[in-house]
């Protein structure tokens, strides 16, 4: 199991040097993203059924929101999201993000984070939006550091502002 996780890690940080390489490497492995570690004590939700180019199990939150993380998630929020979503529940170009963290794991946002078109291509859910909303979310450009500090952020949506 622990030989595992390192392979995994190593495939991570691979991912990360190498965007482009990574494309043409995707392993087959099944991953269940929208594990219970959400912090919100959620059910476990069904393995992905196909494969993303990094798997993305590896996120953990804590209890308490981390502020640094979050601020950093803030600003990278204004910049590439708050043009297509809102924080309540109101629509917008995509879906109001109103406690999206009780609807979402966090594997499954960090999955539609980095890897938006595999998701709207293959994961049930994203799909279901994409009929719903038609227009595709953009890739987001995110690293891996930065959409968990959005992930972060994220969290915060408690409160029906705009
Ligand atoms: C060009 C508009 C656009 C931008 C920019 C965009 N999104 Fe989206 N997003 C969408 C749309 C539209 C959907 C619904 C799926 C679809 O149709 O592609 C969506 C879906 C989502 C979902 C799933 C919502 C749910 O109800 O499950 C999340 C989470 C999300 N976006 C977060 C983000 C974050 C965070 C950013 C910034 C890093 C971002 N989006 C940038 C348009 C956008």
């Amino acid at each position: 199991m622990s030989t595992n996780k390192y392979a995994l890690l190593f495939i991570l940080i691979a991912g990360l040097l190498l965007p482009a390489a990574c494309t043409e490497k995707k392993k087959p492995i099944v991953i269940t993203p929208p594990g219970n570690n959400n912090g919100a004590g959620q059910p476990n939700y069904a393995p992905l059924a196909f494969t993303l180019p990094v798997p993305d199990e590896s996120v953990v939150l804590e209890e308490e929101i981390n502020p640094v993380l979050r601020e950093q998630g803030a600003v990278l929020y204004r910049l590439k999201c708050q043009s297509c979503h809102k924080q309540n529940e109101e629509k917008l170009v995509g879906p109001g993000l109103y406690k999206i963290l009780q609807r979402r794991s966090p594997g499954w946002l960090m999955s539609m984070l980095l890897y938006t078109q595999e998701m709207l291509d293959n994961d049930p859910e994203s799909r279901k939006l994409l009929e719903l909303y038609k227009v595709r979310m953009t890739n987001t450009s995110l690293s891996r550091e930065e959409a968990r500090a959005v992930l972060e952020y994220m969290r915060s949506f408690n409160e029906q502002v705009k």
